[in-house]
């Protein structure tokens, strides 16, 4: 796979930035864009979903080498737990060791209208499965640690980038369901219950893995939607879609301020 991506380029990116349902056109914004459609790389899982291209983007962001990965995969494809992990294996294996994950999600508090942006301050992994499931890959930890799963550091910097540019963020809990249903009602009280601010069926897998390699993490959420029980009508993918597109050039450029200052020292 690494050969694979190397007969394209020789970027070696710092940071790498998974690009969530919607999010995706953040990569329109790189220069020197190098793009490599999934489907090349062996070994490499293809993503399905309506709103993930299936592509990797290398390029220079603010002076900075970086990887958009436009080929985000989840459970619901069908894919083995192991195979969510080898975006950020990949992605480490180029030498990213900091991660901007991003993502659409529910949200679980009434006050957050849709468009609310959220700092992920930690997970709860309700899908129960892991991308560490296997064989300990070289480099990696057996049982990692996952009591910084987000780095402190890091979001205090991007939130302070985001009062800056005069930008709401919110701070929460992100829950990991398995999907492709969304939540019941019931559930959705459940998880308010232990503690979760925000639902969706990612991200969660690619911060553990990136926790088995020592790679530091920002996550970001797009709450696109309250979670079901919450509002009175039903969910569905376009909505997810047309509000992630509305709040994209906030996020692009705040993402952009992220990217500018200096990255917290590994
Ligand atoms: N639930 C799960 N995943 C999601 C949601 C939701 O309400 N919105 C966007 N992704």
């Amino acid at each position: 796979m690494l050969t694979a991506v190397r007969q394209h380029t020789d970027n070696q990116p710092e940071l790498a930035l998974v690009l969530g349902s919607g999010l995706g056109a953040l990569a329109d914004e790189v220069d020197d864009a190098v793009a490599i459609p999934t489907s090349v790389l062996p070994g490499y899982p293809q993503s399905t979903v309506e709103g993930h291209a299936g592509k990797l983007v290398f390029g220079t962001l603010e002076g900075r080498k970086v990887l958009f990965i436009q080929g985000r995969v989840h459970l619901y494809e069908g894919h083995s737990p192991r195979a969510l992990g080898v975006p950020v294996r990949l992605a480490h294996a180029l030498g990213a060791r900091h991660l901007i994950l991003t993502n659409a999600a529910g949200g679980l508090n009434p006050d957050w209208s849709p468009g609310t942006l959220m700092l992920i301050t930690d997970h709860i992994n309700m899908a129960m499965t892991s991308p560490l499931a296997g064989p300990v890959e070289e480099g990696e930890v057996r049982f990692p640690d996952m009591s910084s799963a987000y780095d402190s550091e890091w979001m205090e910097n991007a939130k302070n980038l985001a009062v800056r540019r005069n930008l709401t963020v919110q701070q929460g809990v992100y829950l990991w369901t398995a999907g492709p249903s969304y939540e019941t009602p019931a559930e959705i009280n459940f998880f308010r219950r232990i503690g979760a601010d925000a639902v969706g069926m990612s991200t969660v897998p690619e911060a553990i893995q990136a926790a088995a390699l020592g790679i530091k993490v920002l996550g970001i959420s797009t709450i696109t939607n309250l979670a079901a029980g919450l509002h009175g009508t039903s969910l569905n993918h376009d909505e997810v879609l047309e509000v992630g597109s509305e709040v994209r050039e906030h996020l692009a450029a705040w993402v952009r301020a992220i990217v500018a200052v200096p990255l917290p020292a590994v």
